[in-house]
Formats: C-alpha cells, structure tokens, sequence
C-alpha cells in the first residue's frame, strides 16, 4: 500500500454516518470488483448490471477502465507498479462511493492478486465482492474488439495481460461468471440474483 506522505493530518468522523447515507437510498452500499482477461466481457457485463439495478431504483456507479485512465489515472501506463496504483486508486475511490452508500460497479483487468486483496482489506467483511470474469484466452483473442491482441502477438505491443504479461486468476473470488458460453445478459442476471441473496438490495 503507498506510503502516507503527508504530516499533520487528522482524520475527521462525518456527522452523517455510512448507514444514514444506506437508508435513505434503501439498500446497502457494496464493490462488485470485476476482474478478468481483456476482452473477457467486464465492461459489458457490469454496464448491464448497472443498467438492470438502475432500473429498479438502485443507486449505483460504474467505475470503468478505459474511462478511468483517460482522467484520474492518465498518468499510469502497465507496469506492475503502475497497474498497482491504478488499483490502489480505483480501490479507494470504491471505498468512498461505497461509503456513500451505492453499489460500485469496477470494470479493470487487476491482474494481480495482492493488489485486489489489499482493495478487499480496505472495505468491511461483506462489502468487497470480487466477480471472476472467466473466459479463456482463445475466446478473448477471438474477440478482440480493440485488435490488441494481434498487435500483441506480432510483438507490436509489449506487455500485453494473457500475452507477455500475468493474469492472476481469483482463488476464491465470491462469484465466477462463465462468459465463454453464456450471454451477457444471463451473466447480469447472475450478478443481480448474488445481490438479492445476499440482501444487498434491501436494509
Ligand atoms: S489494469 O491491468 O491496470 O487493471 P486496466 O483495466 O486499467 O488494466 O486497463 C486495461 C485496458 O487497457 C485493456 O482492456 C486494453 O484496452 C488497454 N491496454 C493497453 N495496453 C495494455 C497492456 N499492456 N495490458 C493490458 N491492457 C492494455
């Protein structure tokens, strides 16, 4: 985790607290942590279930890769340092707009498992829902919306996650979404049934 830098800090307690915020909304806040290959259906997936909860009276926020990295992290590219930060950030943005009270949607590849482990040791017990976007790589290379995976297999694209760089699957991730054979709409409706289950949807 990056080091506090700054001296004469003080943390200040708000006068409306966590829950205040979940009762006026009438659920709970939560982080749907989706994580997976490129291509692997994250964006979409998440997207629909944003769209789904949203229509119900949800109070959510997604919270989207290439997005982010054109504005809060524009100033990361892909080492493992700066794929690190890039979650170390989005992670404690979630934190707040989990705290506020919306069900947080991310869409990063997160390759690396101690960096999503360290966004689940921010937040409660329950509240870090980590979402395995499983599909293989032959299915990712196949889609291959951005042509990326070809300019990284004609060695055009160094460091490419699947390619010449990790992907650290989830050990034990809350749910596994099996995007090479189901549609994506059936894989939103996974997510959502998980969050009525779980009671997330309620107080
Ligand atoms: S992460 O590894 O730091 O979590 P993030 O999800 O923000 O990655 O960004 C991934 C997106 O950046 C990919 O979907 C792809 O469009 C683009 N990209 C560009 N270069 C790379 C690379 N070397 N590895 C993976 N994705 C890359």
């Amino acid at each position: 985790m990056a080091e506090q830098l700054a001296t004469n800090v003080t943390w200040h307690d708000h006068a409306v607290s966590s829950a205040d915020r979940s009762k006026l909304k009438k659920h709970k806040g939560a982080v749907l942590w989706f994580t997976g290959l490129s291509a692997c259906g994250k964006s979409t997936i998440s997207n629909t279930v944003d769209h789904m909860l949203n229509s119900q009276g949800v109070h959510t926020y997604l919270l989207d890769g290439d997005n982010i990295r054109m504005g809060l992290n524009k100033n990361l590219k892909f080492s493992a340092e700066d794929r690190a930060e890039n979650i170390r950030r989005i992670g404690e943005v979630a934190k707040l707009f989990c705290d506020a009270g919306l069900i947080t949607m991310t869409a990063f590849i997160s390759p690396y498992r101690a960096d999503r482990d360290k966004v689940r040791a921010l937040l409660q017990p329950g509240q870090f829902i980590e979402i395995y976007v499983n599909a293989s790589l032959e299915t990712c290379e196949k889609r291959d919306p951005k042509g990326l995976y070809k300019k990284a297999r004609a060695g055009e694209l160094k460091g490419f996650t699947g390619i010449d760089d990790p992907y650290e699957a989830p050990e034990k991730p809350e749910l596994v979404l099996d995007s090479n054979t189901k549609s994506i709409d059936e894989l939103a409706g996974e997510v959502v049934a998980y969050l009525k289950k779980g009671g997330y949807l309620a107080l």
